[in-house]
């Protein structure tokens, strides 16, 4: 990686606990059990962008690819064993784009569409209602529908509805009967708009809560099928649009949305996937932290008007927005994936973690090919496929769902990382520092009693040991995965799959009970400490 000016400055290598070549101390609080890690917080997102759908989870019956019924073989068995909890589709923006009535019937009479918002690139809709829904099935996951509203009607929302969740006697159950689907599908999360403020209608909070109201009247629960209807919440540092929304929608919604990305802004370059600094390293994992102070204020908002913490919180996109790969189709996000994202991805979903009680859910952005991936294929279609740094951390992360959450303290070494670094234009005012600590930790306690530690520490060149006293907890033993690498934009690709992949990891000893971990630099550590 190579080096610049380096504009980040470490700040006081502060806590009484922590000097120069001593262990740092750190405490698992098992005595003080949280909330329940909400398992929807691992979950995915698949947008009709790119190669996301066609080519990435489908790629139709005919193709020489290996599939299962048109969905791709091997980024299917990838997901399997993920466990993934939810999947959210059709968008993203897609969704206020998307007339679902034009991806169901046989295939070859299904008109084909421009996909507006993503390249124009020409869809034949072969992959619709059913398609995604069988895929979930076989998933053993959640679907979560994203609605449109930016340039659908109330009759066709309601009637979507109606299809998939109607096993009545009612015009949709029959037409979905017709395509050969007699039992309706179990459709729980349901979003009425997408960005609202944005690419979903460009409408103000105030429009928007009128809006969601009259759509959400007419989706009809249908026999037992309970929707979980989600609003269209803000992004990142909006916090009026949430204070709106609480105000007007109430509880008339289950959840709220907010969309938060680790980006440098919205116009001109993001910066490489793979080429960067250490200071866009470090300026990545500061905005990417930067998430819990987004989270607590509009928690605070909500936490004001729904005391009783009735509504959720779901982060339904999130990750890291690089530029386009150089040589890929303008549009389609394609962007490669590196142990820096694996960062991202672990620090995410530690906040995420510790703000379970009103973070019901995050999906990351996207499942293949998209963004912050799990899975990259190739776009020659020759048919090869890789595992991403990103896929790995939600992989080894797989224990943290439905555990109960454990307190950490654990005072660690701040980066400050200026935010001016990549002229944000959020903070372009008031261009200051933020905080990124070198050492991270999330602990929680299974359901088989064990429990489950993941240590991330996320310098360049410093080596830690972290003794951590377990209270209110005996380890007896010890065992655990780490990811690392050399550098910190090593990457995985179609020749290089490996890279980036977890290891057996031997450095933690237990000590009277408690647990002793040497993190090297550029790793994460997850233990279960039985
Ligand atoms: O995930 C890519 C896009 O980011 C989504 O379509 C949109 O909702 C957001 O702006």
């Amino acid at each position: 990686m190579k080096k610049k000016a380096i504009i980040v400055t470490i700040a006081v290598a502060f806590s009484l606990s922590v000097s120069a070549g001593d262990n740092v101390k750190a405490t698992i609080h098992a005595d003080q059990a949280g909330a329940k890690i909400n398992r929807e917080i691992y979950g995915q997102f698949s947008e009709h962008l790119g190669s996301c759908i066609y080519g990435g989870l489908w790629v139709g019956e005919e193709s020489q690819i290996p599939n299962i019924q048109g969905y791709r073989k091997d980024v299917f068995e990838a997901l399997k064993a993920l466990r993934i909890p939810v999947l959210r589709w059709p968008g993203g923006c897609f969704a206020d784009d998307y007339h679902w009535m034009d991806g169901i019937g046989p295939k070859s009479q299904r008109p084909s569409l421009r996909n507006n918002n993503w390249g124009g690139t020409i869809e034949d809709n072969s992959f619709g209602t059913h398609e995604f829904l069988n895929l979930c099935e076989m998933l053993n996951c959640e679907p979560y529908i994203s609605g449109n509203v930016g340039s659908g009607t109330v009759k066709e929302m309601a009637q979507w509805v109606e299809y998939m969740t109607s096993d009545g006697d009612t015009p949709m159950a029959r037409l979905r009967r017709q395509n050969g689907r007699e039992k309706a599908w179990k459709v729980k999360y349901f979003g009425i708009g997408n960005e609202a403020w944005g690419c979903g209608g460009n409408m103000t909070p105030e429009y928007y809560s009128d809006e969601y109201r009259k759509f959400n009247t007419y989706l009809r629960d249908q026999g037992n099928n309970k929707l979980y209807r989600i609003a269209s919440g803000a992004s990142d540092y909006d916090y009026k649009w949430t204070e709106v929304l609480m105000d007007r929608i109430g509880n008339r919604m289950q959840g709220i949305s907010l969309h938060y990305y680790t980006c440098s802004g919205w116009d001109g370059s993001k910066g490489s996937a793979t080429k960067f600094d250490n200071d866009q390293y470090y300026w990545a994992l500061g905005k990417c932290l930067e998430i819990e102070e987004v989270i607590k204020k509009h928690k605070a908002i909500m936490d004001k008007a729904d005391p009783e913490g009735k509504i959720g919180l779901l982060v339904d996109e999130w990750g890291t927005w690089w530029d386009e790969e150089p040589g890929t189709i303008a549009g389609h996000l394609y962007q490669q994936n590196a142990l820096r994202d694996a960062f991202v991805a672990a620090l995410s979903l530690n906040v995420f973690h510790k703000y379970t009680d009103r973070v019901k859910m995050a999906n990351i952005a996207q499942v293949v090919n998209v963004l912050q991936s799990m899975i990259l294929t190739d776009q020659e279609g020759t048919g090869h496929m890789v595992l991403t740094p990103t896929y790995h951390v939600f992989e080894m992360y797989t224990p943290f769902m439905e555990a109960t959450y454990l307190p950490v303290d654990l005072k660690s070494e701040i980066v400050q990382v200026s935010k001016a670094y990549f002229k944000e234009k959020e903070d372009a005012k008031d261009a200051g520092y933020r905080p990124c600590p070198l050492l991270s930790a999330s602990a929680a306690k299974t359901t088989d009693g064990s429990i489950v530690l993941a240590v991330t520490n996320v310098s360049l060149d410093k080596d830690q040991t972290i003794d951590f006293a377990i209270e209110g907890y005996t380890a007896k033993t010890v065992s655990g995965r780490i990811l690392t690498s050399k550098e910190v934009d090593d990457f995985n690709d179609f020749n290089h799959p490996d890279v980036v992949a977890p290891k057996d990891y031997k450095d933690a000893k237990l000590k009277k009970g408690n647990v002793s971990v040497k993190v090297p630099a550029k790793s994460i550590v997850v233990l279960t400490i039985k």
